[in-house]
């Protein structure tokens, strides 16, 4: 049984394969396409996917579609066209599968499932638990914006819905709007701004949604605009914080600081009356969680220490791109009458994997130089870690890419959290990002209480908690003395849990300040080739490809030119329309 779940039209595309129940791969597109957020036809990673599962097209038994084109139809035409915009493409509830025949050749069975429904899937079947409460929280699916469920064996049912324009997903948005950082892409920048400020807009947030029966909730519609116009928020939102908005990229002052903190503190405060609310409903210890509310770990970290319920499982690519999972667990169920697997997600290396052959021939086609490590593990890592300790700033690619937005251990930028300066060099060269963002660690699994207030296992980097360490950690403890820690264990990632053990019997410190393995504004890095344009174009001290270390002293003069020739060329090709691109232009990338 091959069933390919899709997701796509939205806000990130990307595809799955369950091959006989067992998740083979997961992919986003933009990880091929190096468009960040590129929610465009999933071709490239349709393709890895069949690849993977070593499928042709007709092997494919169902191709699992996560939302109901019709009835998100239904909303958009209530919502009503923009004024001005004359393309209506976007209109067309038959694009998806028009999508699926013609750009993906398959012509086998379709079935679609509706938007909050692959969401709570996603996170149940993934989740292991037999029976669970489950909370889907995102801006808008068709209609609903929040779901309340509950799962049991092969059985889900999602027993109440707030609907569009009420969200909490799009409060937040209109939030981040306001504070000119971009809608989908900037709101866990409000969220690691929050603790810089005072709660002292509280007041003023809750005037922009008001607690219903249940599960309900509404927002005062006067101070927003998303529904029917070009903008988040209306005139009157500035009015309430007697301010206008901040201008994107320019000064963030206390003022802002003040309003991320009080919206992030509504934030928790509502999600933890509705986790409340469904502990009440649903008798079950397990609560489950996704939709792209559920990826601010921070509300995760409160749930887990002060909600009601003792387990809780996010599903790791909780946004919509992780929707195409539980199409496929759904499609699965339909096909079966069976789970797919009575297992927990312990690992979310779904992508492409480049053997150290892959990375010779490409090292060997460049010309560049390389400390080769083939079948001296052992070595590299000691390299690696001796590096690190020295305060280098290492690119680290290794094994399959993971499925979701955080990096953990398969395409990481790693760091030494001991030293005191590495936030600022990180930020300033490398990320090329806002100074306030906190880094996350990774820490060996069994030296994780020693340093976090933390009694069970966090491998996805999905909940904040705080750090207790007698270690100063600068550069990973936010300015509230939290961290939001991935736990790392032998048996999920051998090779990166080695290398946590060669850098703690160096220093004493089992941990590495693990970040994205991408600069500002780009996907993460999905090939060596990938791996290595980041490096040119970052401060990176030292890239590890697979078996290969290359240091950047090695790097002959000529490569940095080379790279930014090849950088613009590629940019120039998808600055171009979709068509261009697609259609009509022969292109070399
Ligand atoms: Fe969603």
């Amino acid at each position: 049984m091959n069933i390919i779940g899709l997701s796509a039209f939205y806000h990130e595309s990307a595809c799955c394969l369950l091959q006989d129940g067992r998740l083979v791969a997961a992919v986003a597109e933009e990880r091929f396409s190096r468009v960040k957020h590129d929610a465009r036809v999933p071709v490239q990673a349709f393709r890895y996917c069949l690849e993977a599962g070593g499928l042709s097209l007709p092997d494919v038994d169902v191709v699992a579609y996560y939302e109901s084109p019709q009835k998100k139809l239904s909303r958009q035409l209530w919502a009503g066209v923009p004024e001005g915009d004359e393309e209506l493409a976007w209109l067309d509830p038959h694009q998806p599968e028009r999508a699926i025949r013609e750009r993906l050749g398959y012509d086998g069975p379709i079935l679609f499932f509706d938007h909050h429904q692959s969401h709570a899937a996603s996170a149940f079947y993934f989740s292991g638990f037999r029976d669970a409460a489950i909370l889907t929280v995102d801006g808008v699916g068709e209609w609903a914006t929040t779901t309340y469920g509950r799962g049991e064996e092969a059985a889900l049912e999602v027993f109440e819905k707030v609907h569009f324009p009420h969200s909490l997903g799009l409060l937040y948005a209109t939030i981040t709007s306001y504070l000119g950082f971009r809608v989908n892409n900037g709101e866990y920048k409000v969220m690691g701004l929050a603790p810089y400020g005072e709660p002292r807009f509280v007041d003023q947030i809750r005037q922009l949604i008001a607690d219903g029966p249940g599960g309900q909730y509404t927002l005062a519609m006067d101070y927003f605009d998303f529904a029917r116009g070009r903008r988040m928020f209306s005139p009157a939102l500035c009015e309430l914080f007697d301010a206008p908005p901040r201008v994107p990229e320019s000064e963030i002052t206390p003022f802002h600081c003040d309003v991320a903190r009080s919206v992030q503190a509504v934030l928790e405060e509502m999600l933890m009356a509705k986790v409340r609310y469904l502990a009440g409903r649903v008798d079950s210890a397990n609560l489950c969680m996704a939709g792209g509310v559920a990826l601010n770990c921070v509300a995760n970290g409160r749930i887990v220490c002060e909600g009601p319920f003792e387990r809780l499982f996010v599903q790791p690519a909780a946004g919509d791109a992780g929707g195409c999972l539980g199409a496929a667990a759904l499609a699965h169920i339909q096909k079966t009458g069976q789970r797919h697997s009575d297992e927990s997600l312990a690992r979310i290396f779904l992508g492409p994997r480049f053997s150290a052959d892959d990375v010779a021939s490409m090292l060997a086609a460049t010309g560049l130089p390389a400390h080769d490590f083939r079948h001296r593990e052992a070595d590299l890592l000691d390299a690696v870690a001796d590096r690190l300790a020295r305060n280098q700033v290492v690119g680290w690619f290794h094994g399959a890419m993971e499925f979701g937005p955080r990096a953990l251990g398969a395409r990481s930028i790693l760091a030494n959290p001991l030293d005191p300066g590495i936030r600022d060099r990180l930020n300033a060269m490398i990320k090329k990002r806002e100074a306030f963002r906190p880094f996350a660690p990774s820490v060996l699994a069994g030296h994780a209480a020693e340093h976090f207030d933390l009694d069970h296992p966090s491998p996805f980097m999905l909940e904040t908690c705080r750090v207790v360490s007698p270690l100063a950690l600068p550069c990973i403890t936010h300015v509230d003395g939290s961290a939001r820690p991935q736990t790392v264990e032998r048996a999920h990632n051998p090779r990166f849990a080695a290398l946590l053990e060669a850098f703690y019997r160096r220093t004493g410190c089992p941990m590495l300040v693990n970040t994205s393995f991408n600069v500002r504004g780009e996907p993460i890095v999905c090939t060596p080739a990938d791996a290595l344009l980041c490096m040119g174009r970052s401060g990176l001290d030292a890239l590890v490809l697979e078996d290969f270390l290359i240091d950047r002293a090695m790097l002959p003069d000529t490569w940095e030119p080379l790279l930014a020739a090849w950088h613009s060329r590629r940019r120039s090709a998808f600055g171009r329309s979709k068509s261009a691109i697609e259609e009509n232009l022969y292109t070399f990338v």
